[in-house]
């Protein structure tokens, strides 16, 4: 006896309308064999203006300080990133747009007819100041617009900035001195030294020290641990004025503070204020050699984000480990385990051959 087959399903069901061709659900398009391409992108909008008496037409929505780079201008900065949301707050990147007060470049937008001067007698005198008061103040030996490599003295010369007319500098603050500081409760300088942030270095952990006698106060460290990059909050400004610091809260070691040790603020600080502890050490004992010095770049083997590292190596051991701005995978930033965990990997007898 032969079965009895279930009906064929009918889409739709009869009686449901669906104001497409019934057929479609049975006898489907064929489909292309190839990837659709991608929508064209909308070119984007340029803005007409001069930089240094040349017209230029550049994207509506770029800043008037990589509108002046991509012209091949040099303009000096400090607390500007590629990686970190402007903050405008060294002031080293003025320009003259024509109105009352300069400009900072880093953070303000290009605009349809402006007028932009990058080194006239206005702007140099500003800049020249801006780096006289930082370097009476703050030791900037190792300073640079985006690493501490020294590279802000070129731009100490360039503006003939001249710190030592401000007088010799104030004494240091003891331990704890500037951290104890009050909001609004300052001395009054006596005019015969300059104030100085100058202080002990804090040293509380194993993995990096801080010496805020190399801080200008450029916010970095406090973007990349805020919501530019890490979103931990665990340092932030603290006081007025020329007790303003950074601090973990309640100036608590790091410790005992929210940092995760992640090290993302070391691999932002210009000048060398955060700094590994392995370097640090190395530079106290005068052995930090930076011509005997190589950079690897490679992968951290941790977990399978895949993040970029960039090896500091002297005498055939690790040093430093940063992370490219540049990358794609982490733009400069890492977590504690590819920062900090290189240890393993020279933790071989004494006298053992690499390898071993
Ligand atoms: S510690 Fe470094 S990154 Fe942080 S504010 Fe000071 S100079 Fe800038
Ligand atoms: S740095 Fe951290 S997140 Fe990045 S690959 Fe290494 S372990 Fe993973
Ligand atoms: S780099 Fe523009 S204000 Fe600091």
């Amino acid at each position: 006896m032969s079965e009895q087959l279930p009906p064929k399903a009918v889409y739709p069901p009869p009686g449901v309308y669906t104001g497409v061709d019934p057929d479609i659900f049975t006898n489907s398009p064929a489909r292309s064999p190839s990837i659709p391409a991608a929508p064209a992108r909308p070119e984007p909008k340029l803005v007409e203006m001069t930089i240094d008496g040349m017209p230029v037409s550049v994207p509506r929505d770029m800043t008037i300080l990589d509108a002046c780079r991509a012209q091949g201008i040099d303009i000096p900065t400090l607390c500007a990133l590629s990686t970190l949301t402007p903050e405008g707050v060294c002031r080293l990147c003025v320009v003259d747009t024509g109105g009352r007060a300069l400009t900072p470049s880093c953070s303000a937008k290009v605009a349809q007819g402006m007028t932009v001067q990058t080194e006239n007698e206005k702007v140099r005198h500003a800049r020249k100041l801006v780096l006289e008061l930082l370097a009476s103040s703050v030791d900037l030996d190792l300073a640079g617009p985006v690493r501490p490599d020294g590279s802000l003295r070129a731009y100490m010369e360039r503006y003939g900035a001249d710190p030592s007319r401000f007088g010799p500098s104030a004494r240091p603050a003891a331990p704890g001195e500037r951290d104890a500081a009050e909001a609004g409760h300052h001395h009054v300088p006596d005019g015969a030294a300059a104030e100085t942030v100058a202080q002990p270095v804090k040293v509380d952990n194993d993995l990096y020290i801080r010496d805020y006698s190399k801080c200008i106060l450029c916010y970095k460290c406090v973007e990349a641990c805020g919501v530019d990059a890490q979103n931990t909050f665990a340092i932030s400004v603290a006081g007025r004025g020329f007790g303003a610091r950074v601090s973990t809260e309640f100036d608590l070691p790091l410790n005992e503070s929210a940092c995760v040790f992640c090290g993302n603020c070391i691999n932002v600080c210009p000048t060398g204020a955060l700094m590994f502890r392995s370097e640090y050490e190395l530079r106290q004992a005068d052995r930090w050699h930076e011509d005997a010095q190589t950079t690897t770049r490679t992968i951290c083997p941790y977990c399978g984000v895949g993040c970029t590292l960039e090896l500091t190596v002297q005498d055939n051991r690790i040093v430093r480990v940063l992370s490219p701005l540049d990358s794609q995978v982490t733009s400069g930033n890492l977590c504690v385990k590819g920062r900090f965990g290189f240890d393993f990997v020279q933790a071989r007898p004494e006298g053992a051959e690499p390898g071993a």
